[in-house]
């Protein structure tokens, strides 16, 4: 796993730029999908190129920043094959991997600060999902149980 998508809106760009450059020294392929500039978009079209690119690389990473994290987060969930986790902690960070085996970290801009933001993005990166009784649960999510009207 060495290659790790980066995608934005508007309300991102900064503290991807900073990603970007935080992970390029680390080895690995960091692949910027956008948004680069400053005009107004709209973050579920972000998160819809995340999902189209990785449903192509299984063991990719993603990375997803809005101002708040959460609008791009409900977004790239709307996905069967991304479980996309919002982080403002390291713990989290480190949870996400180990319980829910996340695929796509997000983060708001406007909510946590670059060295915070660096830090969840290295425990992202850098942890393993447990597997055991969090499989089962994992599964659950890929394929939920049908709901009815
Ligand atoms: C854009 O202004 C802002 O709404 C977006 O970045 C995000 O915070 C939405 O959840």
């Amino acid at each position: 796993m060495n290659v790790i998508y980066l995608a934005s809106d508007h309300g991102g760009t900064v503290l991807k730029a900073h990603i970007a450059e935080h992970l390029g020294p680390k080895g690995y392929e960091v692949r910027d999908l956008g948004v680069n500039g400053t005009e107004s978009v709209d973050y579920p079209d972000y998160a819809a190129s995340l999902a189209q690119v990785m449903l192509q690389d299984a063991t990719a990473r993603g990375i997803l920043i809005c101002g708040s994290g959460i609008g791009i987060s409900i977004a790239a969930n709307r996905f069967s094959h991304i479980r996309a986790a919002l982080v403002t902690d390291v713990t989290s960070a480190r949870l996400c991997r180990q319980h829910n085996d996340a695929n796509v970290l997000a983060l708001g801009e406007r909510v946590t600060g670059v060295a915070t933001a660096m830090e969840c993005v290295d425990t992202f990166l850098s942890t393993d999902f447990e597997g055991g009784r969090h499989q089962r649960r994992v599964d659950k999510l890929i394929s939920p149980q049908p709901v009815s009207s």
